[in-house]
């Protein structure tokens, strides 16, 4: 499934849209196309503020349209650099939840020349349901985004 999606995320980063337009087909591709993503967002750095702020997602509109660095499993990952799997969000203490029905999340950091500057967000229904695999495959569609941007 990820290795025939990777040349669709390709193709979409090589598309005359905008950038925002192409995190939004990625979004949209990823969600509709891999059963456990339930939701799926990119979040940036705002600006000079230590919080993100929500971009291009697909799946139920969220409150947590800003979210400050340390906070959530986003804002761990704003701090650590590292991919953070959350193979059941309830034993996590530190999580802001977004529906009752998200069972499990994945972030991985995006990174432009080193610097960790926001990151995808996916939220799955499915209890533990992420590999190695998707880390792969989420690193792989970071370093695609990373192009535009
Ligand atoms: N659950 C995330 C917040 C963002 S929503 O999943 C869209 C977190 O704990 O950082």
């Amino acid at each position: 499934m990820f290795e025939a999606l990777r040349p669709q995320v390709s193709s979409i980063i090589d598309s005359n849209k905008t950038p925002d337009a192409k995190m939004q087909d990625i979004c949209e591709l990823l969600k509709a196309n891999v059963p456990h993503y339930d939701w799926v967002g990119f979040y940036f750095k705002n600006g000079d503020k230590r919080e993100l702020k929500l971009g291009s997602y697909a799946g139920a509109p969220t409150d947590h349209t800003i979210i400050p660095y340390g906070k959530g499993i986003c804002g761990q990952v704003a701090e650590s650099n590292q991919n953070f799997v959350v193979p059941d969000v309830q034993s996590q203490d530190n999580y802001i939840a977004c529906s009752i029905t998200v069972k499990a999340e994945i972030v991985v950091p995006l990174f432009v020349n080193g610097e960790n500057i926001g990151q995808i967000d996916i939220d799955s229904n499915t209890p533990d349901p992420f590999t190695k695999a998707d880390e792969t495959f989420l690193e792989f569609v970071n370093f695609e985004v990373a192009k535009i941007l």
